[in-house]
């Protein structure tokens, strides 16, 4: 199937701020196309009993069963800035909201709605080509993490981003590298780097060969 220039800025526009009926769909087929990603990311989160887990940019919320499922006790937070992904994945998760193990907010990561040093696990897929204000968003993720938090960042790196035509519009592109210099300079020291090649997918009918990072980073000691 082919797409025209201004079909690729609203599926750009979609993927960045997802909203309305549209919006749904997209976020469904995020889910399809992150899968692995989301899966090998919640390996990465090496979730204990009791974790205090926040994610930036969860969609719809599809992954959150599978992140409460892994341990006991656990408490996740999920807050996006899109006001429809919060609502769906409320829906999605309502018995979980019930239970009193997850809740959602509609916030942007500048402004995350938890104490200061009250977060084990902080983590975020594919939502770094959107951040506009680093100093923001990393101070942020510095406070809310306790002296032993993990934050976990997950993305396509450039080389993989280029080839897929959306993201020409208003994405950022980071290496692996370029995203670790830009944790450290925020006194996230980057424990593990994990990269990972998955099969080829269809997208928008072009052929993308995904290939994802994760960085495992935790609070520089020194
Ligand atoms: C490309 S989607 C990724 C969804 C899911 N994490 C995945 O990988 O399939 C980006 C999601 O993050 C949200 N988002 C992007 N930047 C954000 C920010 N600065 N603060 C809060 N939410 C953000 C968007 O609204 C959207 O739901």
């Amino acid at each position: 199937m082919d797409f025209t220039e201004d079909e690729y800025k609203e599926i750009a526009a979609q993927l960045r701020k997802p909203n309305g009926e549209l919006g749904e769909i997209v976020a469904e087929k995020m889910n399809e196309g992150n899968l692995l990603m989301n899966q090998n990311t919640i390996k990465a989160l090496n979730i204990s009993d009791s974790d205090s887990i926040l994610e930036i940019g969860m969609g719809n919320g599809f992954f959150v069963k599978d992140i409460l499922s892994l341990a006991d006790g656990l408490h996740y937070i999920g807050c996006d800035y899109s006001e429809d992904m919060v609502l769906l994945s409320q829906k999605v998760n309502a018995r979980f909201i019930d239970s009193g193990s997850a809740r959602f907010f509609h916030r942007k990561a500048e402004e995350l709605p938890v104490g200061d040093s009250s977060i084990d696990i902080l983590f975020t897929v594919n939502t770094l080509y959107f951040w506009e204000d680093h100093t923001a968003i990393l101070s942020e993720f510095r406070r809310v993490l306790n002296q032993n938090g993990k934050l976990i960042l997950s993305f396509r790196p450039a080389e993989v981003m280029e080839l897929y035509p959306p993201t020409k519009y208003n994405f950022d592109y980071y290496s692996k590298e370029e995203a670790a210099d830009l944790l450290k300079e925020y006194g996230l020291e980057v424990l593990e780097v994990q990269e990972f090649e998955e099969p080829p997918i269809e997208r928008d009918g072009q052929s993308f060969p995904p290939k994802h990072v994760i960085l495992i980073s935790g609070i520089s000691k020194t």
